[in-house]
């Protein structure tokens, strides 16, 4: 009797198969308890705001000079580098849950939720970096709070990305002169 047994452990083993059973839906099952779609343009959002994110710090980067800037060309490096990171790991999510991740450039500034910045001056990139950040931190936070625990894996994922958000508005603001 190998199904009471797994009853007696409180699994149901035969539904648990069942909602197992689309093989085309690859890692979305039955028991997906999220609205797919919902959580899928939630993502897209996120995607073109790091991705947009990666260009700002990528600006900074290349055009920052002065004295005694290298601590501060560094810092934007890394954080460029931890935005890609973000956009790809945001990106393969989607489609694991069977969406399609949006990489338009036509659309990229108006789906983002942090602006870009061409300042010129190094305290107003700091300043427009740490802006970006908090907005990102913020819809992180009501992301994470929408989903909850119906989608765990994702959960995870933004409550992870959100982590390194708040780590780089706190260096932001420790540049903040
Ligand atoms: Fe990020
Ligand atoms: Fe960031």
């Amino acid at each position: 009797m190998e199904e009471t047994k797994h009853l007696a452990h409180g699994f149901d083993v035969a539904a648990i198969r069942r909602a197992a059973a689309n093989l085309d839906d690859g890692a979305v099952t039955e028991g997906y308890q999220a609205d797919r779609e919902a959580v899928i343009a939630m993502l897209n959002d996120a995607l073109a705001t790091e991705l947009l994110c990666v260009l700002r710090y990528k600006r900074h980067y290349y055009t920052v000079s002065g004295p005694n800037t290298g601590h501060i060309k560094a810092e934007f490096l890394e954080h460029a580098q931890q935005e890609q990171d973000h956009a790809d790991r945001i990106a393969e999510r989607i489609v694991q849950l069977n969406g399609s991740p949006n990489f338009n450039p036509a659309t990229l500034t108006a789906r983002s939720h942090a602006e870009y910045d061409d300042s010129d001056d190094v305290q107003a990139m700091i300043r427009a970096d740490l802006i970006a950040e908090r907005v990102a931190i913020e819809s992180y936070r009501q992301m994470i709070q929408a989903i909850g625990d119906r989608d765990p894996t994702t959960t995870k994922m933004l409550t992870d990305i959100m982590a390194v958000e708040e780590e780089h508005a706190d260096d932001m603001r420790d540049l903040l002169a």
